[in-house]
């Protein structure tokens, strides 16, 4: 080790971000979300690779050669079910991980390239996800990138050019399949990566904030052994209920159309996006103007990227805030959730209204929150 060190900077990183990494002493389980988050990518790169060594991009191919994948080599099933649960779960640890920084006011300067990335990050997985769904080349992949792909159509001057180049082709094709495959496997996975480390190295710089919320901690612990235990411990309890979703349930995440090779003749009665999407689709569907629907989601997306921006509030922890001020906020990831619950759910006039309304107090309270925070 002695002789590996001399050569190698190996101590000095372990001591960096291991032993002499010093954090709040008070941090609760709540920040465990980004290690999770940390392993939850390695998960999907590794079960990812393989699925890749037996994927053929092709439109003859890519459904069978994954259901072979699935049926006949060892462990395949285990792989790819890993690899489409793990999908569902990073979203789930995403989730919570921002709800985590939106509640402890994480996003508050000196954190605003910490939330920036993070952002960044989530917006990436979106894609990264979309782009994967639409591998398999079943139903509502062929289906799914024909809708999301047509929404650049609407962009004005530009769209039809802009459409026909994402998808390479005047249509959903073999094209599309192959350079998604190739974004999927090692476009977007790189600057998830980097980006991933960006998000950590700006955070080690300014520091991890605390549920106290003051700039100065009541203690510090190093990261290893303390934080260290606790991140393996949750990594442990996410493990078993992962392992019972993949091996007891490995299609509740799944839609059954998706078990059926593409059909370009044949629309499925009802396309419905994976649970993680569905806030966004929905409120396309609740705004009946195409255009003023991707407005609407841009406005969301933006809108929070720009939240350190626009809650000018001087308390950072929401706990300590008045109820005005702690309700404006906490609008924002309920009426996301409502959005979410009603985009999974079958159309009806009825949930069409409750989208409109879930989408607009979505809205209001963005486009409020500078007001009612400065006099909150
Ligand atoms: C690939 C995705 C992501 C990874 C691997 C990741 C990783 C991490 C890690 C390891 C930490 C330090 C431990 C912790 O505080 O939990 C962290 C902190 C943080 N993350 Fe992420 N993160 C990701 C996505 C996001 C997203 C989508 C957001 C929200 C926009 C976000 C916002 C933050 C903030 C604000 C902190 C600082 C928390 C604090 O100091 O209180 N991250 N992240």
């Amino acid at each position: 080790m002695f002789w590996f060190n001399q050569r190698f900077p190996f101590q000095s990183f372990l001591s960096k971000y291991f032993t002499q990494y010093y954090l709040p002493s008070n941090l609760n389980a709540w920040y465990v979300f980004g290690f999770l988050a940390l392993a939850t990518l390695l998960i999907q790169i590794i079960s990812g690779l393989w699925l890749a060594m037996f994927y053929i991009p092709t439109v003859e191919q890519a459904f069978s050669s994954l259901e072979w994948f699935t049926r006949e080599v060892h462990f395949g099933w285990l792989f790819r079910y890993v690899h489409s649960t793990g999908a569902s779960a990073f979203f789930i640890i995403i989730y919570c991980h921002t709800v985590r920084s939106l509640w402890y006011g994480s996003y508050k300067k000196p954190r605003e390239l910490v939330w920036l990335s993070g952002m960044l990050l989530y917006l990436l997985l979106l894609m990264e996800a979309f782009m994967g769904y639409v591998l398999p080349w079943g139903q509502m992949s062929y289906w799914g990138a024909q809708i999301v792909t047509s929404l650049f159509d609407s962009i004005p001057f530009i769209g039809a050019d802009l459409t026909t180049w994402i998808r390479g082709d005047n249509t959903v094709s073999g094209v599309t399949l192959s350079r998604f495959f190739a974004l999927h496997c090692i476009g977007i996975p790189l600057i998830l990566i980097f980006f991933s480390w960006f998000h950590i190295t700006a955070l080690h710089h300014v520091g991890s904030n605390h549920p106290g919320g003051s700039d100065v901690p009541p203690g510090r612990l190093p990261f290893f052994p303390f934080y260290f235990s606790n991140d393996v411990l949750a990594l442990v309890a996410f493990l078993f209920l992962f392992g019972i979703a993949v091996f007891f349930s490995p299609q509740f995440f799944l839609d059954a159309n998706n078990f059926q090779p593409a059909n370009p003749l044949s629309t499925p009665q009802e396309i419905k996006p994976l649970w993680y999407m569905a806030p966004f689709y929905t409120l396309l569907y609740a705004i009946p103007n195409k255009t003023l629907g991707i407005l609407a989601v841009l406005i969301t997306f933006f809108g929070f990227t720009a939240l350190p921006w626009l809650d000018r509030h001087p308390v950072r922890v929401l706990r300590d805030r008045n109820r005005f001020a702690q309700f404006n906020l906490m609008i924002l990831p309920v009426s996301f959730l409502s959005l979410m619950c009603l985009g999974i759910v079958t159309i009806t006039p009825i949930k069409q209204k409750l989208a409109q309304v879930s989408a607009g107090l979505y809205l209001i309270a963005l486009c409020t929150l500078p007001l009612t925070t400065r006099y909150g």
